[in-house]
């Protein structure tokens, strides 16, 4: 790759290990630097954190502790049934706690997670679960067990995986002839547009462009068929993919290229202009916050979510300035968050109408938290698309 560097992060711990006190002192950091990849317009990281850092049996991330995803994955599920085929053999690669497989049959359904925990979890469900990285070697043992799959899926997991070449080869191995991959993950156009800078974390080592999409898998003869707009996840895409010699393109694919080309994502200067805007997001970001401290305001965040990990580091956002976060997630309860260490608590103890501010860390689901939380007389606080509150 021929990666120019647009972007600099600073120092960033893992994103989704919570740590109990007597782990901060050994925590883990590296530098988050983003690069555009002049050969294929992808955008990713300079330097890439080693999988199983991340990626291990004490991962806390769980897919389905949100309606908005649960009601995201089976209603896909239904239309794919519906229009596309009624019962395929199906496989998901990054299947987490089985948000998306179970709403698939479980003779035919079969899953890869790399996660102990989780695999773990749905073997006991009833899906039978590989619990390991996904690549050639996977991909082949799968193979031989189950055979070709009509439909591989996957969500937020592609963008995990440094090495694409490889990935979509694996896919290529075990996909049927006339088979679809279809892959949904955050979306470059959506995250320049909203400036939405906190996409970027160690699991999310590349943020997808169609354009950089089309040409890495155009190289591992598979084309895009289709792309839907998401709204999922800050805003994704969702990139329908066949074998080349079987590939029909529908109006969308050109649809989002010319977009993209129109924005001008194939080129470098458009993410020079993003690079300076998430310079500004920082500093109204601290300005905001250190006003409400000032006025001696209980602010704190909502959602300990990977994302606001990128930003309180970025920001260098400590207890100072946001008391602590609450978050559904039982892994995340009773923990501190990555690198600045403000503390975990359960939304039954900490939200309540003694907040001013509670900064949305999980902005992604607004629409769901202001619906839930109706009652609430503070206010909320977003960065997207720019800084200010609710
Ligand atoms: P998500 O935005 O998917 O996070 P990430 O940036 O890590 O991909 O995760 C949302 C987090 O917010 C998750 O830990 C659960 C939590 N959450 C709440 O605490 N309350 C809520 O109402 C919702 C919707 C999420």
């Amino acid at each position: 790759m021929d990666k120019i560097k647009f972007l600099d992060l600073g120092r960033q711990p893992i994103a989704n290990r919570f740590l109990n006190e007597d782990e901060f002192e050994n925590e883990f950091f590296y530098n988050l630097s983003v690069g555009f990849d002049q050969d294929t317009g992808l955008v990713t990281q300079m330097d890439y954190v080693d999988a199983p850092m991340m990626f291990n049996d004490e991962y806390a991330y769980r897919g389905s502790m949100s309606k908005t995803m649960r009601d995201h994955f089976a209603k896909f599920s239904k239309y794919f049934k519906d229009n596309i085929q009624r019962s395929p053999k199906v496989l998901e690669i990054g299947s987490n706690d089985g948000v998306f497989i179970k709403n698939w049959n479980k003779k035919t359904t079969f899953a890869v997670e790399p996660c102990g925990n989780f695999a773990q979890e749905t073997n006991d469900m009833g899906y039978e679960t590989y619990a390991q990285f996904w690549d050639i070697d996977t991909s082949s043992e799968i193979l031989e067990d189950q055979g070709k799959m009509d439909l591989v899926f996957s969500a937020n997991c592609m963008c995990h995986i440094p090495d694409l070449d490889g990935t979509f080869k694996a896919i290529q191995n075990i996909l049927a002839d006339d088979g679809l991959f279809i892959f949904e993950d955050p979306s470059l156009e959506r995250m320049v547009n909203l400036n939405s800078y906190d996409q970027i974390y160690d699991e999310h080592p590349h943020v997808f462009s169609v354009t950089a999409m089309q040409n890495i898998l155009n190289r591992n003869n598979l084309s895009i068929v289709k792309v839907e707009k998401l709204e999922v996840h800050g805003g994704s895409n969702r990139i329908y993919v066949k074998k080349t010699n079987k590939a029909n393109e529908d109006t969308s694919v050109e649809d989002n290229l010319t977009l993209e080309r129109n924005m001008g994502l194939d080129k470098l200067s458009v993410l020079d202009d993003f690079a300076e805007k998430v310079h500004t997001s920082k500093n109204d970001l601290l300005n905001i916050l250190t006003r409400l401290k000032n006025e001696n305001k209980k602010v704190i965040s909502y959602g300990a979510t990977s994302k606001s990990a990128t930003i309180f580091n970025y920001c260098q956002i400590g207890v100072d300035l946001i008391q602590y976060i609450t978050d559904t997630t039982p892994e995340k309860q009773g923990k501190h968050s990555p690198g600045m260490h403000i503390p975990i608590i359960t939304p039954e103890e900490g939200f309540d109408n003694s907040v001013d501010c509670a900064f949305l860390g999980a902005w992604n689901f607004a629409k769901e938290i202001k619906n839930k939380e109706k009652d609430f007389t503070g206010k909320f606080l977003t960065h997207v698309p720019r800084v200010r509150l609710l």
